[in-house]
């Protein structure tokens, strides 16, 4: 009861004349700012996605993606010299496919001359120090657009981690670092693990799209790798629920129980507070994926100038740092590698 004495006379209010806690002392020069800041965005937190294709010596531009192309083979090699002189650690492939390549059983997915393979082989000859992440699942390759097998109308289970489990052995074999399970069926972390033990790949590591969401935001990587017109149907009934986060938790124990080296959340922005469980609860190495969606709804804004670009993206990174991510898988990863040397 400030000011206020039920037997006595009215006290004057103890308040004091001016605040003892001034939050803005920190915040008052350059020096403290830094001084006081928690979390920095550093080249070393990137992994730059790349679409790579059939051909030589060119690049089709992805008109949902502005300044995302898909690269031949050569091309790729090239980036992957810029992106290793620019100090990012990791780069990781993803195959575009026309229908041509695309089959009821997948065949190609686990072809060692696929062109993700051989991408796979030209930059560890070329750039022997960046590290090579995958992407496993059956949609590049399938002729319904989905990750894993359909039968009946019904997306299989183990038939198709079967089938994961070529695919990564092959990506193995063609010098992949990083192993990562996209497609969101029960036990593949498991049966992949078992098949990298016993077949003289101990040190490969698997990154697993472990809380992947059945988002909208992946429509322009769709239209990267050729799935928009392939898919039939949606994902819901292997990626995850928007509306679900406890079970994101049940996912990464099980996944890091079953030899996951890293877990990653997708998409990115809209699932920072998953980013943030998942670091909490585990403490295990956390990674998000900054996906087209974000992408392209960043550089939308930015190419009509609404939003100051550079500034925009730093800030957008610097959120995953802040939710506890050891680094972000991003299509932005060679300019701000840029921005932030300069
Ligand atoms: C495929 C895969 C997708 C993405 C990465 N791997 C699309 C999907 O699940 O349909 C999305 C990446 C992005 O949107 O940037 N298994």
């Amino acid at each position: 009861h400030i000011g206020c004495d039920k037997k006595g006379p009215i006290m004057k209010p103890t308040v004091a004349p001016f605040p003892t806690t001034r939050l803005r002392r920190m915040r008052a020069t350059p020096a403290l700012r830094r001084l006081a800041r928690q979390n920095v965005l550093t080249t070393n937190d990137l992994i730059w996605p790349i679409f790579v294709m059939d051909g030589e010596d060119t690049e089709t531009p992805v008109p949902s993606m502005p300044g995302v192309t898909r690269k031949t083979v050569d091309r790729a090699v090239v980036a992957a010299k810029e992106a290793h002189a620019l100090g990012i650690p990791a780069i990781c492939i993803f195959p575009y496919t026309g229908m041509e390549a695309r089959t009821e059983d997948c065949e190609m997915a686990w072809d060692p001359d696929n062109v993700s393979n051989r991408t796979i082989r030209a930059i560890k000859d070329a750039v022997p120090d960046i590290a090579i992440m995958t992407d496993i699942a059956l949609d590049p390759y399938n002729i319904n657009g989905h990750d894993g097998f359909v039968e009946n109308g019904e997306i299989v289970n183990d038939r198709t981690v079967e089938a994961l489990v070529k695919m990564a052995l092959a990506q193995a074999e063609a010098g992949a670092d990083i192993l990562g399970p996209s497609d969101m069926m029960d036990g593949r972390i498991a049966a992949i693990r078992s098949a990298l033990e016993s077949d003289k790949y101990q040190n490969v590591t698997i990154l697993s799209y472990t809380a992947k969401y059945a988002s909208s935001f992946y429509g322009p990587f769709r239209d990267a790798v050729g799935a928009s017109s392939a898919l039939t149907g949606d994902k819901n009934t292997y990626q995850m629920d928007p509306a679900n986060s406890d079970e994101a938790l049940r996912l990464v124990e099980r996944d890091l129980n079953e030899g996951a080296d890293m877990i990653m959340v997708k998409p990115g922005m809209p699932y920072l507070d998953i980013c943030r469980r998942v670091k909490d609860t585990f403490g295990v190495p956390t990674y998000a994926y900054q996906v087209s969606g974000e992408y392209a709804m960043l550089m939308a804004a930015a190419e009509n100038g609404w939003l100051d670009s550079d500034k925009v993206i730093l800030e957008s990174l610097l959120s995953f740092k802040r939710a506890g991510c050891d680094g972000i898988l991003t299509y932005f990863a060679p300019r701000i590698a840029k921005a932030l040397s300069g």
